[in-house]
């Protein structure tokens, strides 16, 4: 089974073409090119006899210091304008190699590979390049999509559970803030640790479409794909106050939770929308696959985790910015008044999940 389907952006359409074992057919074809690739997969490479100049994915090598020497080495290598890079790995190598495909000549075509379910399922569309400076994360970065998205799923039998767990979260995130069709066709996937390379398949191509549908209609975050933020912000304050112990999909499940408490204590109830009963318990199985996040959850600083919410970098001067689910099941942003009344019902839905998980 294979799909290809393309998405439209301001510099044009893209292809995105699903099929399992594709890198492998593609391998020795990608050493005509220039490649980024994981530091991961080297024996891969050298196997097929093809080149590629090869990045460890840690945060600290998605840095403007680590981007002059590989574009020093396309350099010498011989890279011009024609020449086409292709990027294997997951976000972080992704995030480089977008940003150098965006700079370099003013800008060089590129394929990118996915390697990881969260690449796979989200990042590798959108056209988004994010680099960290110093000690901020994703502070500087290009729009620059590339001319072909090629996601094998094959990718997932070397990934850790936790790291699949996290982007299958990812995945059911997107699927649930696109609605009620593409939620239930991601559940038929039945989606879990090691599922089978036919039903990732059929998610990965699901939540990409639903993707598609957002940042076809908003493709520079102002409305629309904001929502796609959805479990972010309480996410982010867990993720960060573990000191990353919690990584970003299981984070943003554990946020989609606090996001959920949050409503349930301003009263809000979810009767009609049977769908978020779904998506609780599918939270629940998800997040409960990586023991690790869940002790780490039960060390967190909930002070530390509040103040990361209310410092949050999407609020307004006035305003606590926070996306949630409305009684009919919908996601939507509300702008809440920058009360003490209100931060103390943030604290309460932190409070609430964390307790859930003891
Ligand atoms: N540009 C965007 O739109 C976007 C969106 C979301 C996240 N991101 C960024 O993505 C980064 C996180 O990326 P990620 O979670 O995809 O992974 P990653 O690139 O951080 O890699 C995580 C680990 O998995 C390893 N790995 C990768 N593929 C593997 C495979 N198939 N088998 C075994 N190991 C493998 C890597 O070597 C690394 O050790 C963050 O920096 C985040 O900011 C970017």
């Amino acid at each position: 089974m294979s799909a290809s389907f393309e998405i439209e952006s301001s510099t044009g359409p893209y292809t995105v073409h699903v099929e399992s074992g594709a890198f492998s057919r593609w391998l020795a074809a990608f050493g005509k090119s220039a490649v980024i690739s994981d530091a991961f997969f080297t024996s891969r490479f050298e196997e097929a006899g093809a080149k590629a100049t090869f990045v460890v994915a840690a945060e600290t090598n998605k840095s403007l210091e680590a981007s002059p020497g590989i574009i020093e080495t396309m350099r010498k290598g011989g890279a011009n304008r024609q020449t086409h890079l292709v990027a294997v790995g997951g976000g972080i190598t992704q995030d480089l190699s977008a940003f150098i495909a965006s700079v370099y000549m003013r800008g060089l075509k590129w394929t990118y590979v996915p390697t990881t379910v969260l690449a796979m399922v989200d990042s590798c569309i959108g056209g988004k390049s994010s680099i960290n400076v110093g000690p901020y994360k994703n502070l500087v970065g290009t729009f620059h999509s590339p001319e072909v998205v090629l996601v094998d799923p094959e990718f997932i039998r070397t990934l850790p559970a936790d790291q699949q767990a996290s982007g299958l979260i990812e995945a059911v995130k997107i699927c649930f803030c696109r609605g009620n069709e593409s939620f239930e066709k991601h559940l038929a996937t039945e989606p879990a640790v090691d599922m089978p390379a036919v039903q990732l398949e059929a998610l990965i191509v699901n939540s990409l479409l639903s993707k598609k549908w957002f940042i076809e209609i908003d493709e520079f975050d102002n409305k629309e794909r904001l929502l796609l933020n959805f479990g972010h912000t309480f996410g982010h304050a867990m993720e960060g106050a573990s000191h990353f112990a919690i990584m970003h999909g299981i984070g943003v499940g554990l946020g989609i939770q606090c996001a959920v408490a949050f409503q349930e204590l301003r009263g809000v109830s979810y009767d009609g929308a049977p769908k978020v009963a779904k998506l609780k318990a599918h939270l629940r199985q998800m997040i409960g696959s990586d023991q690790t996040a869940v002790a780490e959850l039960k060390k967190l600083n909930l002070d530390d985790v509040l103040d990361r919410v209310a410092s949050d970098k999407k609020h307004g001067a006035d305003f606590y910015a926070l996306i949630l689910i409305a009684p009919d099941g919908g996601v939507v942003l509300e702008k809440l008044p920058k009360t003490p009344e209100t931060l103390a019902m943030v604290g309460k839905a932190i409070e609430r999940v964390v307790e859930s998980w003891a």
